[in-house]
């Protein structure tokens, strides 16, 4: 589901965005962890460049570090000029966006650019959404987590529907596994370490044997969890884009919180179209 406005902007992306051969990409629905893929794609790439204690990361919301294409470069709303110039970046540019790989602009495909996707059990995905959007939503129709549900099933959700995203980007993974490198919040969560090492592997950075003898990578990963990130002024103030308020991009950031909200009759549900959509297709959550 695409709104008009963001219509418009998936436009501008696929007309005017050029990608570089040295491009790393994030990509993933709203709400499946990709302000933390950005912490720890940020924080890998420039290990060399910065030291821990002197990371942009500690001055600038991750948002603020990998600019989503949407939203902070082609967004039609913005006055030209545009705030934030690609030009301007460093090689290898760390960009993110949530559209569908489908609808993604050729050069993005055809390039040797590279892209890390994270899904995310879709009921926790759905109540983070919940929660992010609740100001607004509820302004707007006395929206409850039922109704972000009910949208779920019907597939109308922000950049989806959910389970062809997923599919399209779990099957080019294993099309082009050069291209694709498939992540899930929940793997994440469970073993971020190992994860990491995939990851910085696939951009073409692996960590060495010194690197983890002296820990960098646990240093990596801890700085960038959670408890850290949430814990730091840079995010506990302010607004990006003018609207989303930087502490919301923290919420709790845990697997299965969803049943403290959601009803058994619900988790069935879910569970039937999961049977159905996923059928065959070797992913389950
Ligand atoms: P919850 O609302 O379930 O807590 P996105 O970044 O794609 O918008 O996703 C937001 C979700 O990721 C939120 O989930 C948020 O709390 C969680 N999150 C943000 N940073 C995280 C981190 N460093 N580690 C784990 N989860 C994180």
């Amino acid at each position: 589901m695409i709104n008009p406005p963001l219509f418009r902007n998936v436009l501008s992306i696929q007309k005017h965005f050029v990608a570089k051969d040295t491009d790393i990409f994030i990509t993933g629905l709203p709400k499946t962890g990709t302000t933390w893929l950005k912490s720890l794609l940020f924080t890998t790439v420039n290990r060399n460049n910065h030291p821990i204690d002197q990371s942009p990361l500690l001055t600038h919301h991750p948002q603020e570090l990998v600019y989503n294409l949407e939203s902070d470069v082609y967004n039609e709303a913005f006055v030209y000029p545009r705030p934030n110039n690609l030009n301007d970046l460093p090689p290898p540019r760390l960009l993110s966006t949530h559209i569908s790989y489908t609808s993604l602009p050729e050069s993005i495909k055809a390039s040797r650019s590279r892209i890390l996707y994270i899904c995310r059990n879709p009921l926790d995905m759905i109540l983070s959404m919940y929660y992010f959007f609740l100001e607004f939503e509820k302004k707007k129709k006395n929206y409850e987590d039922e109704d972000f549900f009910e949208d779920f099933c019907e597939g109308k959700v922000l950049c989806g529907p959910f389970f062809e995203h997923v599919l399209e980007y779990w099957k080019t993974s294993f099309e082009r596994p050069d291209k694709v490198l498939f992540l899930k919040y929940e793997d994440l969560k469970d073993d971020p370490k190992l994860h990491l090492m995939r990851l910085a592997e696939f951009i073409g950075m692996p960590f060495s044997l010194e690197e983890e003898d002296k820990g960098i990578i646990q240093q990596i990963v801890n700085f960038c969890s959670i408890k850290n990130m949430k814990e730091l002024d840079v995010n506990k103030k302010g607004v990006i884009n003018k609207f989303f308020e930087k502490k919301s991009y923290f919420r709790k950031g845990e697997v299965g919180d969803w049943a403290n909200h959601f009803s058994p009759s619900m988790l069935e549900r879910t569970n039937k179209l999961m049977q159905e959509k996923l059928e065959g297709s070797g992913l389950s959550f």
